[in-house]
């Protein structure tokens, strides 16, 4: 499955569970690939600037590094960008923006932040360069909003589609043509191996491949604890903890107190990582989308070689499925 094959990806899942980490990682990975990549924050307090160095990322596109732009779509910059662009001389919109009607209506008006925020992306996928008219960028991915808000802003388009007239209800349509089109747009969802965010997968998957009509291309298992002992080390050990051999050479050794943490960690990392694996099979098992599994990495601080790393992990995991 090539996965940055196509021309923008929507990365979303559960609340903390690595969307931006995988965001950033996959516009690594497709600037390695040669493509020229712009990586779109929503609205988030944006860990970019802090793990590329750079300053902060705001409603202009900044490089954050060869063949890496990113803006975050802040929706009152966005909204602010909108009449700019829609109203032209800031005599006319500057007012508007300024005006108590207007606060009140972007406010009070069910879906407009959305409506502007994927508007703003449709039109980010459309620029151009401007001598030699070709796309801006290959690929956009945008680092979506958690599941509910992710709804809200995937489904904004179809729904302005139906009830608005005129020229908007042609523009919401063609941003829905976008976002329908498994040619061009993948959702991509990021979960842990755990209960709560298994099951948020499974019902975020279902809602944006039904109602939506989105791609779900992929689903990226994240932090993966590693398993501490594996093959014949693992045999080995669970033949030494039968009958107490292991407890009783680890005390003769150790002293009982260091004995007993010791077999008690063991203990918790074997169960953490057989509930692991349940909670990967339940999904694999309910989910006919590929996984690509992001092992836990143990780093002192999250920082750019971190994302690095999950972003060649990524790669070579995106790169086994086909
Ligand atoms: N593979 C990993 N191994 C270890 N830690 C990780 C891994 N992926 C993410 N993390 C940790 O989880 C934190 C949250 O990740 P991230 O900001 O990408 O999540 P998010 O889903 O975007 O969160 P939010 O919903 O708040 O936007 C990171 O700062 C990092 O400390
Ligand atoms: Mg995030």
């Amino acid at each position: 499955m090539d996965l940055l094959g196509h021309r923008l990806l929507f990365v979303t899942g559960k609340g903390g569970v690595g969307k931006s980490t995988v965001a950033a990682a996959l516009a690594l990975a497709a600037a390695r690939r040669g493509l020229r990549t712009l990586l779109v924050e929503m609205d988030t307090r944006s860990m970019l600037a802090e793990v590329f160095g750079t300053g902060a990322v705001g409603a202009v596109p900044v490089e954050l590094r060869a063949g890496v732009e990113a803006v975050d779509l802040e929706p009152d910059h966005v909204a602010e960008d909108f009449l700019r662009t829609h109203l032209r001389f800031e005599r006319v919109w500057r007012p508007i923006l300024e005006s108590r009607v207007w606060h009140t209506f972007y406010e009070a008006a069910p879906g407009l932040k959305e409506l502007l925020c994927l508007g703003k992306v449709y039109r980010l996928e459309e620029e151009v360069r401007r001598y030699s008219r070709v796309r801006r960028w290959d690929l956009l991915v945008v680092d979506a909003p958690a599941t509910g808000h992710a709804m809200g802003l995937l489904n904004v388009s179809r729904v302005a589609s139906r009830i608005l007239v005129g020229p908007l209800r042609r523009f919401a349509q063609r941003i829905t043509d976008l976002v329908t089109d498994p040619e061009r747009t993948a959702a991509c969802i990021v979960t842990l191996a755990e209960e709560m965010p298994v099951n948020e997968t499974l019902e975020l998957h279902g809602r944006l491949t039904g109602k939506l009509g989105l791609k779900v291309a992929c689903v990226i298992l994240n932090a993966l604890v590693r398993p501490a002992l594996e093959g014949e080390a693992r045999d080995r050990f669970e033949t030494l903890r039968q009958g107490d051999v292991l407890r009783r050479g680890l005390e003769g050794a150790l002293g009982g107190g260091p004995a007993t943490a010791l077999l008690d960690c063991t203990e918790a990392q074997l169960a953490r990582e057989a509930l692991q694996a349940r909670y990967a099979r339940r999904l694999r098992r309910r989910l006919r989308v590929p996984s690509v599994e992001v092992p836990w990495l143990a780093v002192p601080e999250w920082d750019l070689r971190a994302v690095e790393e999950v972003s060649h992990l990524l790669e070579r995991g995106l790169g086994r499925v086909r």
